[in-house]
């Protein structure tokens, strides 16, 4: 699998990198026991998927704390991201959600995002952060401008507390805001082969800007490896039944394109996941698939994805297959 750079930040990564939230456990995504967590992500690290991403907001903090715990010894052989903007030491006038009991809120001041950094850099047990993003953007910029954001961002880098700049969840508006505020070097969104709307503008604009793309819920939350069926039911208020991917009709045209695809497996000796992996990585555009894994089991079967070449036939093949969901 092919490498990346991030951005103009001169650090380059492999394609393919290990997501968090699911690590933090809550309703979102039920319990987790923190040491198969700790053994997935030093397992990932060991076989070469080391841009590890978190959250403060991923369990209410809690696997900010366990990545910690898991890249003691490590923290010189990965690539670590973090988020900020997601508050719920106070209130501000933009409500987010209400996670686990708690309510959320929207806070890109300087100084929120300065308090943020530093209490990551306790939890994760690191002088330094290789990404930061701002996690979710505020529409109303009269609140929180771009320029106090960045300006943020910008103070940290100088004190050598991040090394690159990453938004999530934007719009094209937003990119343009960043770039001309400062700097941005990756943006971190929803994409996957059933989500794909941002391959319409935000795509075409990062190639165009230099700002790379990390792609999140690549797998779409474990429906694309195959092991969900029409039958699988999830606890009230898993993440899961919150994404239209899941529901009925969806959820169908998945399952019978990832049956379609059985014999390319068999062919490439690997699973139905690591197909969607390899796929996703091999757009004309450099994209960093970001998959969350929760076992070192789910994390060995991902890194198989590095070694899988699609040929030229086979990626046009999927795309056609792709195209004639008329998803
Ligand atoms: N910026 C944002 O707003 C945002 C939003 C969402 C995600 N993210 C980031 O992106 C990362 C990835 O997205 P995601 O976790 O939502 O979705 P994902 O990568 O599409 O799916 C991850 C889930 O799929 C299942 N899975 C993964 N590998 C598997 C394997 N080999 N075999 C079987 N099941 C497997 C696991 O769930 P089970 O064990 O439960 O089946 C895992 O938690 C997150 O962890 C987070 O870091 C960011």
């Amino acid at each position: 699998m092919k490498t990346i750079e991030i951005g103009r930040s001169g650090i380059r990564v492999p394609a393919l990198g290990m997501g968090t939230w699911a690590i933090g456990g809550g309703a979102w995504w039920g319990d987790q026991d923190d040491r198969i967590s700790i053994s997935a992500i030093q397992r990932a690290v060991d076989l070469g998927i080391v841009w590890i991403d978190t959250a403060p907001i991923y369990g209410l903090f809690h696997s900010e704390e366990v990545v910690g715990r898991a890249l003691e010894g490590r923290r010189d052989k990965v690539v670590l991201s973090t988020k900020c903007g997601l508050e719920w030491r106070h209130a501000t006038p933009v409500f987010h959600k209400t996670v686990d009991g708690t309510d959320v809120y929207r806070d890109l001041s300087k100084a929120s995002i300065i308090q943020d950094v530093e209490e990551s850099l306790k939890r994760l047990k690191t002088d330094h952060l290789d990404v930061l993003y701002t996690h979710w953007q505020t529409t109303d910029t009269t609140l929180y401008p771009v320029e106090e954001t960045l300006d943020a961002f910008l103070t940290l880098k100088a004190q050598g507390k991040i090394r690159a700049i990453g938004a999530s969840n934007v719009t094209p508006d937003f990119v343009q805001a960043y770039l001309a505020a400062g700097g941005l070097d990756v943006i971190q969104e929803k994409y996957s082969i059933m989500t794909r709307r941002l391959e319409k503008e935000l795509m075409p604009l990062c190639r165009e800007l230099g700002v790379s793309l990390q792609a999140y819920s690549p797998l779409e939350q474990g429906l694309l490896t195959g092991k969900v069926t029409m039958d699988t039911v999830y606890p009230a208020g898993n993440t899961r039944n919150n994404n239209p991917n899941f529901q009925p009709e969806r959820r169908r045209k998945a399952l019978d394109l990832l049956s379609g695809w059985e014999d390319l497996c068999e062919t490439y000796g690997c699973s139905k996941g690591n197909l969607v992996i390899a796929f996703t990585a091999a757009r004309a555009f450099p994209i960093h698939v970001l998959v969350g894994a929760r076992t070192p089991e789910q994390v060995e079967d991902n890194a198989h994805a590095m070694s899988v070449s699609l040929s030229a036939e086979d990626l046009a093949r999927m795309e056609a297959d792709l195209q004639a969901l008329d998803l």
